[in-house]
């Protein structure tokens, strides 16, 4: 058996998919989440989706001595990390949470990986760094910068990174910042599940059609942009976990760090999502505009040639199949996995 590869976060939305991915590139996915925002029932998803369990470790990123154990017994080649948390106005009213789940967790771990001499990392970083950028598409030299506490978690630790591969070549780190994950597995089976009321637009848009919450609001109708809604780079979340075995592909062959986007390349306006996800579910979904979200931005789209030139991925899914994919998920799963 190929040694694992450990998947902090994977019990959770984005994580569970790259299992997905990683097994069916024939990779073995070693799970570690402390389910705090998530539920295993995911993993028993994913087994049902491949045929393979992932191993599984309940614990958290800051149990240094449960990380120490978990890499000794189980010599992962690499690790993917997504643990983390990942409300922005969360992050607001509690930045210590913030601070100590990802910028110390993540301390913790690649200390623990050191120590266990294990030095490829995948990093879940987030278009968030780019803060509001000054034009569109967004390529990765753009300036960085962060106007909440879970922005500044992620420019602290690719900073981390940065130093940690200038101090010790032998590190091999992957940055990947994520556009606008959406949609589930084809299947159905996993998908994502906030707690509550979501933050998130295509969850409110699921359960508005669900029957779940009444309406959607929609955050401003006079921004910069040709409809007046907010423009994002939606991308289906198995086009990002297939990034991910592709990132993976490319650390494991060259060593050093590379910083990449993944998105699609093409933005999409609210408007626009409601409408595909109207005509892909057969439902409606109501909605009024309302004033602007504070904090947001009018568009943000990724230039996406980087991860095309390196690692040879590209995002297949259009708009249509993250409906119907997303639509799947939530009609199976109306309360979701908890
Ligand atoms: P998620 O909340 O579904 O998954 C995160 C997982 O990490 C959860 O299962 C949670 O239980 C676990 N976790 C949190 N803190 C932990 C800890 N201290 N120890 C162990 N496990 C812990 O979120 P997601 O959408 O899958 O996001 C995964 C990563 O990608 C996060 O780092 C997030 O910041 C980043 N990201 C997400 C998006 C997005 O829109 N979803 C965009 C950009 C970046
Ligand atoms: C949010 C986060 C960002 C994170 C990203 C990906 C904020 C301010 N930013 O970005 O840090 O990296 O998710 O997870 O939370 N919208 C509505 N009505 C809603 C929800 C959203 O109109 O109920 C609009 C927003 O104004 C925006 C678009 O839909 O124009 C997308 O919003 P959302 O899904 O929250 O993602 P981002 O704001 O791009």
């Amino acid at each position: 058996m190929p040694l694992p590869i450990l998947v902090t976060g994977g019990a959770g939305y984005i994580g569970s998919h790259t299992c997905v991915a990683l097994i069916e590139a024939g990779h073995v996915p070693l799970v570690l989440d402390n389910l705090c925002n998530s539920s295993v029932e995911s993993l028993a998803r994913v087994q049902r989706i491949t045929g393979v369990r992932p191993l599984w470790v309940e614990g958290d990123i800051r149990d240094a001595a449960l990380l120490q154990r978990v890499l000794a017994e189980h010599r992962p080649q690499a690790v993917i990390h997504f643990a983390g948390l990942k409300a922005v106005g969360e992050s607001v009213r509690e930045p210590l949470a913030y601070y100590d789940n990802n910028v110390g967790g993540t301390t913790i771990l690649l200390q623990a990986m050191q120590e266990a001499g294990l030095r490829n990392l995948i990093f879940s970083s987030s278009a968030t760094v780019y803060g509001n950028p000054a034009s569109v598409p967004i390529s990765e030299d753009f300036p960085r910068s962060a106007t909440n506490p879970y922005g500044r978690s992620k420019l602290m630790i690719e900073d981390i990174l940065g130093d940690l591969v200038g101090a010790d070549p032998r590190w091999r780190v992957a940055r990947l910042r994520y556009f606008n994950p959406v949609g589930a597995h084809a299947s159905g089976l996993i998908g994502e599940d906030p707690r509550g009321i979501p933050n998130n637009l295509m969850p409110y848009i699921t359960q508005v059609a669900v029957g779940r919450l009444p309406e959607l609001q929609v955050f401003g109708g006079d921004w910069p942009t040709p409809d007046g809604t907010g423009v994002r780079d939606f991308i289906h979340v198995m086009d990002l976990a297939e990034g991910h075995v592709a990132a993976l592909a490319h650390l494991l062959g060259e060593p050093g760090m590379f910083t990449v986007n993944l998105g699609t390349g093409q933005g999409c306006s609210v408007l626009q999502m409601v409408q595909a996800f109207e005509r892909n579910s057969g439902r409606r979904v109501p909605y009024r505009i309302v004033p602007r979200r504070a904090g947001d931005i009018a568009a943000c789209w990724a230039d996406a040639s980087a991860a095309h030139r390196l690692l040879h991925w590209q995002a297949r899914r259009d708009l249509d199949t993250i409906c119907a994919d997303a639509w799947r998920w939530q009609q199976a799963n109306p309360q979701g996995l908890r």
